[in-house]
């Protein structure tokens, strides 16, 4: 069975995490979208490692193989860098790292062009934007075009990924091995940052969609599509949040949940969970089941506040700016690894966002996740 772990909001989830747990039963964890954008927060063994390319394998699963996929854009240098650490940390393991040659490069000029372009964004300034422009404007450079022998900038560091033993191949070369395996689709950024779907042109410049997957070459069933929402939001960068706290609340709930991004380090806006733009983003998403994450930093509210409607209900993401929220009171919990605690809080989910619950997140550590 395949399955996809998608953002479901504005990204920092902690798809990070659910990845990492989850991809100890998989062959195959595969990037499709975005680039250094990404900021994913692993906890291994008491340690913190973010990665901003590298899927988020837990790979003392020695079984496990990370495959970066055509719909990224990729910083040769950082992916240099990730690797280097990931080589310290688990001798040998480049072999098991594996590139689309057709994923597209992220260019020096690319990072000054964004920090002069993007500031209204909000970007993160990894050169996400102009890249992708690049890409879709016909005049890109692919990870391929390195390869042979195109002389730009990445090129000595492409060279170093393939002498430590980094796979080059395309989808169609691991057509069989995927057949045989069974892949964790791991997505960057979250649906309301979609190109397509997101509160454009609050987004980045990516598929963060189920429909990224196809596009990035994977012509596979995915059985089913987790998205990652946090028991409250939040968001970085510009642009409409509905439910946003502001002043001493929102400096509080930043706080207890060490909201700062791991890419960034920016302050985190922070706010109540959003349930029309949690349906929203479950419908444009293609999400199936809900992961529930960050349960443990609510915990102690008497009763936690939930947007459960607009004055209307969003239809596409213009209808995002200018909402009036509606919040209803949920009974809280002191002990989120206690289900029965946390059980009408996850019928309001469920109920505001028209799709199942099934595992929720009580901390950064494996055992904190339960099914629900
Ligand atoms: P860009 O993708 O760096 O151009 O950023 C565009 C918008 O998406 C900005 O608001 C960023 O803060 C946001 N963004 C990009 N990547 C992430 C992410 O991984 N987590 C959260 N927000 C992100
Ligand atoms: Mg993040």
């Amino acid at each position: 069975m395949n399955i996809a772990v998608l953002g479901a909001m504005w990204g920092d989830e902690g798809k990070g995490h659910i990845t990492h747990y989850l991809s100890t039963k998989f062959g195959w964890v595969v990037r499709f979208n975005g680039g250094a954008n990404a900021g994913h927060t692993i906890y291994r063994d008491g340690k913190k490692f973010v990665h901003n390319l590298l899927p988020s394998v837990d790979f003392r699963n020695p079984n496990v193989k990370a495959f970066l996929g055509a719909g990224m854009v990729i910083d040769p240098e950082q992916l240099l860098k990730e690797v280097i650490e990931a080589e310290r940390e688990y001798p040998g393991v480049s072999k098991r790292i594996y590139v689309d040659p057709d994923a597209f490069v992220v260019m020096p000029e690319h990072k000054e062009i964004d920090k002069k372009t993007n500031v209204h964004i909000g970007s993160t300034h990894r050169g996400i934007g102009p890249a992708y422009a690049d890409k879709i404007g016909r005049r890109g450079i692919r990870i391929q075009d390195i390869i042979k022998g195109k002389h730009v900038a990445g090129e000595l560091h492409v060279d170093s990924l393939f002498h430590m033993g980094v796979n080059f191949k395309h989808t169609m070369e691991l057509d069989k091995e995927f057949k045989n395996s069974q892949i964790l689709f791991e997505g960057a950024q979250g649906i309301l940052l979609d190109i397509n779907h997101g509160i454009y042109p609050y987004v980045s410049c990516s598929d963060c969609t189920v429909g990224g997957i196809h596009a990035s070459g994977f012509n596979v069933e995915v059985s089913r599509v987790y998205g990652v929402a946090k028991a409250y939001t939040t968001k970085v960068g510009e642009g409409p949040f509905p439910t946003e706290l502001h002043g001493k609340a929102a400096d509080n709930l930043r706080e207890l949940g060490g909201e700062y991004g791991a890419t960034t380090g920016r302050p985190r806006r922070v706010g109540w969970l959003d349930l029309p733009a949690l349906r929203y983003a479950c419908r444009k998403g293609g999400i199936t089941n809900l992961i529930v994450t960050k349960f443990d930093i609510l915990s102690g509210m008497e009763e936690v506040p939930v947007c459960t409607e607009y004055e209307k209900a969003p239809m596409c993401s213009a209808d995002f700016f200018d909402v009036k929220p509606t919040y209803t009171n949920i009974p809280g919990w002191t002990d989120c690894n206690d289900i029965p605690q946390v059980a009408p809080m996850l019928s309001a989910i469920e109920q505001g966002s028209g799709v199942e619950v099934t595992y929720i997140s009580c901390g950064t550590d494996a055992k904190d996740i339960h099914m629900v």
